[in-house]
């Protein structure tokens, strides 16, 4: 057994935590040799019920779990923290126009951002998966500068996951035989399933006019079928992209990272590419030749992601 470390999840007592928290404490982060102490952030209103998910782990018996705290204290939550799953977010509600959503989450993830800034592991990372997802971690970023901004990363995993389903269903095959897909952009429905380069042998009518919506609107059919929105598939996702952002991949994955001016998107926008992850570190793939619908897809996307960082340019 090595040394405990330490993984906060904001968000709780929400829907995503209640899969994610399981996941974490079963050792499928850091590894089965790797005790955990969780820290659980909630805002005031729902404390109690984060206790109520903290009994309902300690009553799990796991034995990776080390120590649980449940706070609203950013502080508490964040110091010394080796992984942050950053899940908390406002939902939008009612009436509610696309710049108050980025407005009312640029609050919480400026505040999160400092406090990760002053009181994290120095080798923290951080994966936001509130949404919206790319802009929430990009205010997160650039509220914490004494840290790298390659130490925030945004959730698009699931959308990797999603388009790796969508191929195994079509063509009968294992996802794990499918190599080189990725999702560029954002994570929304302006996002691009990219499987140009990878060895799927599909019908391009049927990858560019079903299978490419499919994906980019999954999350709003799941709240149709299910009656709520994607929670244990988005904490598989989140595990997945912790889990090789530490151990590393062989295989391309999707990981929203802040770019590099690589194939014209911004510097520094945290959006999906495709990505290796070695020595601890996401790496863009580098030389792809993109043709020209491939370029349109990503354009498209990322003049959302310019769009949302206009709207919080305050925050930044
Ligand atoms: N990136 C992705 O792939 C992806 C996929 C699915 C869902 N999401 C997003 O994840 C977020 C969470 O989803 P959910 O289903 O768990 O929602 P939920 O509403 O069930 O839970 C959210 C929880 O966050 C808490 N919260 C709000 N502000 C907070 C703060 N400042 N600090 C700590 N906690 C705070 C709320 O009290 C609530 O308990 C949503 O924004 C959702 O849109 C992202």
């Amino acid at each position: 057994m090595t040394q405990p470390v330490k993984i906060t999840v904001t968000g709780a007592a929400g829907n995503i935590a209640y899969s994610l928290l399981w996941r974490i404490a079963a050792g499928d982060v850091y590894g089965k040799d790797t005790p955990v102490d969780l820290a659980l952030l909630e805002i005031p209103a729902a404390v109690g019920k984060a206790q109520g998910v903290a009994m309902e782990l300690n009553d799990s018996a796991l034995p990776l779990v080390n120590s649980i705290t449940v706070t609203d204290d950013v502080r508490e939550a964040f110091e010394n923290t080796s992984a942050a799953f950053l899940v908390g977010a406002r939902p939008r509600s009612k009436g509610m126009e696309r710049a108050d959503l980025l407005e009312a989450n640029g609050a919480i993830f400026t505040t999160q951002g400092k406090a990760i800034n002053d009181y994290a592991a120095r080798d923290v990372r951080v994966l936001v998966v509130g949404n919206p997802a790319n802009t929430n971690a990009l205010i997160a970023a650039n509220n914490a500068p004494d840290l790298d901004d390659s130490q925030f990363n945004a959730l698009m995993r699931l959308d990797h996951n999603r388009t790796l389903s969508q191929l195994a269903l079509k063509t009968g095959k294992s996802t794990t035989d499918f190599t080189k897909v990725a999702v560029w952009g954002n994570h929304s429905a302006s996002q691009f399933p990219d499987i140009t380069f990878s060895n799927a042998e599909v019908d391009q009518e049927w990858y560019r006019e079903e299978m490419i919506p499919k994906v980019a609107k999954r999350g709003a059919e799941i709240i149709e079928v299910r009656g709520s929105s994607s929670a244990a598939s988005a904490a598989s996702a989140a595990v997945d992209h912790m889990h090789d952002w530490i151990h590393g991949t062989q295989d391309w994955r999707t990981a929203a990272v802040p770019s590099d001016g690589s194939y014209g998107v911004d510097k520094g926008l945290i959006c999906g590419f495709p990505t290796i992850c070695r020595d601890g570190k996401w790496e863009i793939v580098q030389g792809l030749e993109l043709n020209e619908f491939q370029k349109e897809r990503i354009e498209a996307s990322v003049a959302e992601l310019r769009e949302e960082r206009e709207a919080v340019a305050d925050l930044l």
